[in-house]
């Protein structure tokens, strides 16, 4: 069965709740598809006044990130209980951002996907490698370690649902898009790399997004890649070019 693509909008740390709600409103017309699911991850503060906004819609409003305690003395933290309580689906795990400035590991990763499930809430786990891995050849290497250790005691049922989004950090925000080569070549073996952890079944049915500089001229190419599920989208998120982003195959 041919899986249903997922293109997911990530604000990153952009908007204040009113103008979230505004950013909503007007792209609520221009998403609106039915040939994709179609995800806004949003600053935790906004979750609640974008999810009024998108009522109605086939927008599904995410979180950016989740803390992997129940709950207690996490100064500043979210949990997942707090997310499922206001209807939140899915939550970005990972990002390169968190691990960079926010010294999120694999095995903290591997914490929160693990405790997205347990809360039914979809994790889309990012993984990508720095400019200088690409150019040492490590590339693949470095990704199979990253996706190991994310899904660590991960059953193949739960995997079958998650979402991986591949996203090369030296195309995130720098305009620097993947070839379609390149971003097929890592997301072929995401899919090789989970069926060796599970089976071809599990490979078959996760859904893999490729993210870094995704623009309405570049999407049609890499989401009609084998192995492209659709994209993780930073920047072309916040315009209307989302609209064309989500709806690339019209
Ligand atoms: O999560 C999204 C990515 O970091 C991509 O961001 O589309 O601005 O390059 P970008």
């Amino acid at each position: 069965m041919a899986r249903r693509k997922i293109i997911a909008g990530n604000w990153k740390m952009n908007k204040t709740p009113s103008e979230a709600v505004a950013l909503v409103n007007e792209l609520k017309p221009l998403v609106a598809t039915e040939d994709a699911d179609v995800v806004f991850c949003v600053p935790a503060i906004s979750i609640i006044p974008a999810m009024e906004a998108a009522k109605g819609s086939n927008i599904a409003i995410g979180a950016e990130n989740m803390y992997f305690e129940e709950s207690g003395a996490y100064t500043g933290e979210i949990s997942p209980a707090m997310l499922t309580d206001v209807g939140v689906k899915y939550v970005i795990i990972g990002h390169s951002e968190r691990r960079e400035y926010f010294a999120e590991t694999d095995e903290t990763v591997n914490k929160k996907v693990k405790k997205a499930f347990e809360h039914g809430i979809t994790p889309i786990v990012c993984c990508g490698e720095t400019l200088t891995q690409r150019e040492q050849g490590v590339t693949i290497d470095f990704i199979r370690q990253q996706i190991k250790i994310a899904f660590l005691d991960v059953t193949a049922d739960q995997a079958k649902t998650a979402v991986i989004a591949y996203e090369p950090i030296w195309a995130i925000g720098t305009g620097k898009v993947a070839t379609t080569e390149q971003a097929q070549e890592v997301c072929a073996a995401i899919r090789a790399c989970i069926a060796e952890i599970y089976d071809e079944a599990t490979a078959e049915a996760i859904r893999i997004q490729y993210g870094g500089s995704v623009s309405a001229a570049s999407a049609p190419e890499l989401f009609a890649q084998p192995d492209i599920d659709g994209g993780l989208v930073g920047g072309a998120s916040l315009k209307p070019d989302f609209g064309a982003i989500v709806n690339y195959n019209k």
